[in-house]
């Protein structure tokens, strides 16, 4: 016999709201603030922070931490440090000497709204800020400091020439060539990729995750972090500026390597599919804590912003 089970699936748009409020209070808290011949820097820094953003690595990191039952005010720190430098990749990737562009998160971007110079310092001082975070003792009371200097060296790789930082080269490099598709994959799994997975690796170290635990969390990471690229690069296509919050149409304009001027969307969403299915596979041996995980990696694929 057969029974009819009703499955309660968990409410994804409902739970990225409570964390986004979660992050973005705990933002506020650790904002970047000071009096006199900086207030213009600040303004900036904050400005492109407070313009909002969907938090996706945040709420990754505490994602991964929950997933292993940990205690997520472990992971607010990182977490916040994380979206800090997300801000700063974003204010500078917009900068006219890279992809230029005009609309960001719903608003001017930061070197519009201000100028150029106040951009890239501003750019600059949410990553120094970021790691001002990550190594203040007073915030990782009760993590085990060795654990703490292992996430900020992991974020410190997946931020810098070897990840993010790298991966923007890669990409500025290959404006209006034709590139091949391994070399479109080492692109999108710098400079986006990189800072996903280390979003998940930090909260999955500060929760307390065994090594096997940790290393089937890095597989979802990887899968996610090339995925959410994926995506990004279709809606850039598929989407429009208003939903978008940031222009549409401006990777063709700049002739920028991406999975549909390669594969074409069609393809595209087949390839952010199988990804799809990775990461919610390697979370195989995961309970119902982890819906929130595999929820977002719906989300990242299907998402139309
Ligand atoms: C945009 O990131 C830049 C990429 C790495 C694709 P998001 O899509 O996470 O941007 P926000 O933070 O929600 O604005
Ligand atoms: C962003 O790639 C990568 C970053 C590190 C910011 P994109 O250039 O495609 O991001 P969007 O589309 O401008 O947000
Ligand atoms: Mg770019
Ligand atoms: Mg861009
Ligand atoms: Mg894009």
């Amino acid at each position: 016999m057969t029974s009819l089970k009703l499955i309660k699936t968990m409410d994804i748009v409902k739970y990225l709201k409570e964390k986004k409020a979660l992050v973005e209070a705990a933002m506020a808290g650790m904002a970047p603030g000071g009096k006199g011949l900086t207030d213009r820097l600040h303004q900036a820094m904050n400005y492109s922070l407070e313009a909002g953003g969907k938090r996706i690595r945040p709420i990754l990191t505490i994602a991964a931490c929950e997933a292993l039952g940990g205690d997520i005010n472990k992971v607010m720190p990182a977490a916040c440090a994380l979206e800090f430098i997300h801000t700063y990749s974003l204010i500078h990737d917009d900068l006219p000497a890279m992809d230029d562009d005009d609309y960001r998160r719903g608003e001017p971007t930061c070197h519009r709204a201000f100028d150029e110079a106040t951009a890239i310092l501003a750019g600059d001082g949410l990553l120094t800020a970021a790691f001002e975070l990550l190594t203040r003792s007073d915030l990782f009371e009760g993590v085990d400091p060795a654990t703490a200097m292992e996430v900020a060296n992991d974020i410190a790789r997946a931020a810098g020439h070897g990840g993010m930082v790298g991966g923007q080269q890669a990409d500025m490099d290959a404006e209006g060539k034709e590139v091949d598709l391994p070399t479109l994959e080492f692109i999108h799994t710098h400079k986006t990729g990189a800072l996903i997975l280390a979003s998940i690796k930090a909260g999955a170290k500060l929760g307390g995750g065994s090594p096997k635990k940790i290393k089937a969390l890095i597989k979802y990471g990887e899968a996610a972090g090339l995925a959410f690229q994926v995506a990004d690069d279709i809606l850039d296509v598929t989407g429009d500026t208003t939903t978008l919050g940031k222009d549409a149409g401006s990777d063709e304009a700049r002739g920028k390597a991406t999975y549909p001027a390669i594969l074409g969307v069609r393809e595209a969403k087949n390839r952010a599919a199988e990804l799809l299915d990775t990461a919610l596979d390697s979370l195989n041996t995961f309970d119902s804590k982890a819906d929130p995980l595999r929820e977002i990696a719906r989300y990242i694929v299907n998402r139309t912003h």
